[in-house]
């Protein structure tokens, strides 16, 4: 039985120090609201910490993702590659700009891209793969690029989850042609909704500067900075509009400060988890690779309480999610790591496909399981969840 009161502890939680809410002060006084000063702040403080040469932000990474394959020609006719365990926008960015989505199963081990099926999706249509940092644990990257460079393809890293994610030193988001990270409130520096999209490509840099700008060939803060700010900007390309505010660049900006505290405080809550639930068969957590550092966007396990097969997933899945139910009784709040996007109906019906088509993507999707983990989590909170995970075990 549970030796403490009851708790609620939430899957993830927004902390923000007082001074960063503060932050959104200053542009909202200075009566520049819009993309400017702070924006670029941002910018210039997560080019320092990722070692990105040039960062551009943008409304979410769903539009950066979007916006990165626009700028690469990605059109009807054209075939992506996206791992069939993620969040569905990897996939719907494809979908937006009239192209193919061509999904890759995953590997069980790390829920990403698995490597070795990416020769046979390759048709003389593949023209970019979007490989996903998931939870934060990187791509194999070296593979994806020594691929993508054979075939000539486009690489779109979806780094939503990736802050603090190192592979052999790198920062992701600096491998592939571009990478996109998310500041959606689960992640761990959040802007509300906004992106930033990263690349080492000067050329790329510029036309995504542009296109998030309506394709304006000079921003609106370089124009009232320049010698005649009363003339309008030329325009060469039919953007978007996926500029982010400086309200929300300015509490990014702000968190930044404290990005390197923020990454050790997610690893130290996730060894905590991990040592204490080294002999639980029957949980997996996180694995760890030799050459990542994980970033911890979340702590993805799966659920095993029997060997996972393709005829043994439904049944752990029931099991599951009567273990996730028991937990929720209890305040503690769990999800599924992320869903198999394929089994979604909008992917099945069009692709016409089978949850078995991609048994490691169908497998995670329904024995996965997310514990609660975010900067600002107490002692108490974590020996919490500990100690009733623990107890399902008995
Ligand atoms: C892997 C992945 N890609 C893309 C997104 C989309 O990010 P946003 O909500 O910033 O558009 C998310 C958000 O959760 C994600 O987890």
């Amino acid at each position: 039985m549970s030796s403490t009161a009851h708790m609620n502890v939430p899957i993830a939680r927004t902390s923000l120090l007082e001074s960063e809410i503060q932050s959104v002060m200053e542009p909202l006084r200075s009566g520049w609201l819009v993309q400017g000063p702070k924006v670029r702040e941002f910018e210039d403080k997560w080019s320092a910490f990722t070692g990105a040469k040039h960062s551009i932000a943008v409304t979410s990474c769903t539009t950066g993702l979007h916006l990165s394959l626009a700028a690469m020609g990605i059109e009807p006719g054209d075939e992506v590659i996206v791992p069939a365990f993620t969040w569905i926008a990897t996939a719907n960015v494809v979908e937006h700009l009239g192209a193919k989505v061509v999904f890759c199963d995953i590997d069980l081990e790390t829920f990403n891209l698995d490597v070795a099926k990416l020769e046979t999706l390759l048709t003389p249509k593949t023209k970019a793969i979007l490989p996903v940092h998931l939870f934060g644990m990187a791509a194999d990257m070296q593979t994806v690029n020594v691929f993508a460079k054979a075939n000539k393809l486009w690489v779109v890293e979806d780094a939503a989850c990736g802050f603090g994610s190192r592979y052999h030193g790198d920062h992701v988001g600096t491998l592939g042609d571009t990478g996109v990270f998310s500041f959606h409130p689960r992640k761990a520096i959040t802007t509300g909704e906004g992106g930033m999209i990263t690349t080492q490509d000067d050329e790329l840099a510029a036309k995504l500067r542009r296109l998030r700008d309506h394709g304006a060939a000079m921003s609106d803060l370089q124009r009232h900075l320049g010698a005649r700010p009363y003339l309008l900007a030329d325009h060469p390309d039919a953007g978007y509009n996926q500029r982010m505010t400086d309200l929300q660049a300015a509490l990014g900006s702000a968190q930044m400060d404290r990005a390197s505290d923020i990454v050790l405080e997610r690893r130290q809550l996730a060894q905590r988890y991990d040592e204490a639930f080294a002999k639980l068969a029957w949980l997996r957590t996180p694995v760890q690779q030799i050459g990542y550092e994980h970033g911890y966007q979340s702590y993805p396990c799966l659920f095993q309480p029997e060997s996972i097969r393709p005829d043994s997933v439904s049944r752990i899945n029931e099991r599951r999610n009567v273990w996730m139910d028991k937990l929720q009784k209890l305040g503690i709040s769990t999800r599924p790591a992320t869903h198999a996007v394929h089994m979604l109906t909008f992917y099945r019906d069009k692709y016409k496909l089978k949850p078995q088509d991609f048994p490691n993507a169908y497998a995670a999707n329904d024995c996965s399981i997310s514990l609660p983990l975010f900067h600002g989590m107490t002692g108490e909170e974590q020996d919490y969840v500990i100690e009733h995970v623990l107890e399902s075990a008995s």
